[in-house]
């Protein structure tokens, strides 16, 4: 790291001679609140870990209130060879909005909170230090709107717009990122430009999957739809069960989400916990739709349940605590977690979900707290063509999300062979392994590879020309093409 940032400081600065570090000094110009390694109460106030199994300390953490502030802070950090990376949410597995390693100078952009709803044509300006909570409640009171994002209420725009943002209307809508419609971009050499697909087409392509390489984005301009109204939250169970009745339901779930001609209203997961097979979801409609649907003679096994909500900020709040009882949604924890796609090709066969199920059932967890979340995608987000963002998984019909949380410190080898034992059969009958950009997962060895698959040379490209030096990073960001 060391001789990287050496390097990068003759490369870039000449002018900086490799004389004594002007870090500081410049941040102090730059922004008029910053913080450096080593304040008093830094790492708990300043820095905020969110997995704790990855502790970093960056050198500063700034907090700039406008586009010029962060552009100054960009500079800074460029022309002394540090690397950069915003914080919005702080909610990345990998804590990249920190880093990821030592020595970074991380944006934390939580005073990036303006909003602004055209009222004629529904477009939403929103800046990316609101997190998810704020976005729901904003478009809501501009006049009941809402946009397609995760569950989980105290993630950031900046980092979820950015890398996709998937969530339960996301069949429906598309996901958050193909909601943004124009976004104001920091590019490495502190220049603020507005980028859409008529303006700077190249940092846009590249922010809409990949923009913690890329840029800051300051804020964006969204799509936004009605808010859904009635809709029916729906849940069937399997308790214990015996190996062969867990991966019975397994497949009837599979095979009923593998139906192309499902409706795009139907958002489904699986979670297999210790004790349990949950299908739950949201039907966006009336009862009486749902229950024309007839969902439960799907699954003849379990025991099935479904409450109608009339109210969009119920669902929401409904969703939140769901996945608050699962993640632990806020609380900073040791965990581990890795994700893989399955496409309506390379689902797994009948045999390799009973081999799954044994697999899980008969091996060292090494912990009691592990999920193993299949969500089911598709719809509106796959009928965009992938080398349209680059976000490049489109053709994800399931996501598996692999979670194992360690309350007592830091998480085990063996969680980690179970999870990775987990993937590898989830992954036996397909080609190229592609995971989710969103779901960071420091350990995997091809990470840019996995993360934006085919569109990986473009991003490289496009990062040789406004970013060769790298000055945007994190472990697994997409190098210069060079
Ligand atoms: C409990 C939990 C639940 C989740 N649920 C979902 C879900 O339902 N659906 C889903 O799709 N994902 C989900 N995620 C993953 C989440 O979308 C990603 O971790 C996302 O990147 C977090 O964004 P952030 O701003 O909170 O994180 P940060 O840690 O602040 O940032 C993450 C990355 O994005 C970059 N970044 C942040 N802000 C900006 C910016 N303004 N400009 C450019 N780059 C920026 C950072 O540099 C970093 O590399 C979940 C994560 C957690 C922890
Ligand atoms: C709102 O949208 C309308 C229709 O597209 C447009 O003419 C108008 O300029 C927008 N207003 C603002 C403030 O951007
Ligand atoms: C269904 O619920 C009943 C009552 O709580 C319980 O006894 C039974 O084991 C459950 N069945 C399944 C398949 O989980
Ligand atoms: C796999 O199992 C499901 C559910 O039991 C069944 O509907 C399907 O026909 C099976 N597929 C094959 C190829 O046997
Ligand atoms: C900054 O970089 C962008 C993208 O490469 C470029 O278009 C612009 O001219 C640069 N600005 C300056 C002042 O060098």
């Amino acid at each position: 790291m060391a001789i990287l940032r050496t390097l990068l400081l003759t490369l870039s600065a000449a002018a900086t001679v490799a004389s004594a570090d002007n870090l500081k000094p410049c941040l102090r110009q730059a922004v008029s609140k910053v913080a450096f390694a080593g304040d008093l109460l830094y790492q708990a106030v300043d820095v905020e870990v969110y997995n704790l199994d990855y502790p970093v300390t960056p050198a500063a953490v700034a907090f700039p209130t406008t586009a010029e502030e962060v552009s100054a802070i960009v500079k800074c950090a460029a022309n002394n060879g540090y690397p950069v990376q915003a914080k919005s949410g702080g909610h990345s597995y990998g804590n990249y909005g920190l880093g990821g390693v030592d020595g970074a100078v991380a944006i934390d952009m939580k005073n990036f909170q303006q909003f602004s709803m055209n009222t004629t044509n529904w477009e939403a300006v929103i800046g990316s230090g609101t997190l998810l909570t704020d976005v729901t409640k904003r478009l809501h009171n501009a006049g009941g709107r809402a946009m397609s994002h995760g569950t989980s209420p105290q993630i950031g725009a900046g980092g979820h717009f950015t890398i996709g943002g998937l969530g339960p209307t996301a069949r429906q809508f598309g996901m958050a990122l193909d909601h943004v419609l124009e976004a104001q971009v920091v590019l490495a050499n502190g220049s603020i430009v507005q980028a859409s697909d008529t303006q700077n087409q190249d940092v846009f392509w590249a922010i809409k999957g990949a923009a913690s390489g890329f840029g800051i984005v300051t804020e964006f301009k969204v799509r936004t739809e009605p808010e859904p109204g009635t809709a029916v939250q729906y849940e069937f169970s399997l308790k214990i069960g015996s190996t062969s009745e867990r991966a019975a339901l397994f497949k009837q779930w599979q095979a009923y989400v593998s139906n192309p001609d499902l409706t795009w209203k139907l958002a489904s997961t699986l979670t297999l916990a210790i004790d349990s097979v949950i299908i739950s979801g949201t039907y966006f409609g009336t009862k009486a739709e749902y229950d024309a649907l007839d969902i439960g003679s799907q699954f003849p096994g379990a025991n099935g349940s479904a409450v109608v909500f009339e109210s969009w900020l119920g669902l929401v709040g409904e969703w939140a605590e769901e996945v608050a009882l699962e993640l632990g949604g806020g609380i900073p924890a040791h965990f581990y977690s890795k994700s893989t796609a399955m496409t309506a090709e390379t689902l797994m066969s009948n045999e390799t979900i009973d081999e799954f199920f044994e697999y899980v059932d008969n091996t060292a967890q090494g912990t009691l707290l592990w999920f193993l979340i299949f969500d089911f995608e598709g719809g509106y987000t796959n009928t965009i063509a992938s080398d349209a963002t680059s976000y490049a998984h489109r053709d994800a019909l399931i996501w598996l999300q692999t979670y194992s949380i360690n309350l007592l410190g830091d998480v085990t080898q063996t969680q980690i062979d179970f999870l990775d034992g987990v993937n590898d059969i989830a992954t036996i009958d397909k080609a190229a392994y592609a995971a989710y950009p969103g779901y960071v997962d420091p350990r995997l060895s091809d990470g840019p590879e996995a993360y934006w698959g085919d569109n990986l040379p473009r991003l490289q490209k496009i990062k040789e020309e406004i970013d060769p030096n790298n000055v945007f990073r994190n472990p697994q960001s997409p190098s210069p093409a060079a």
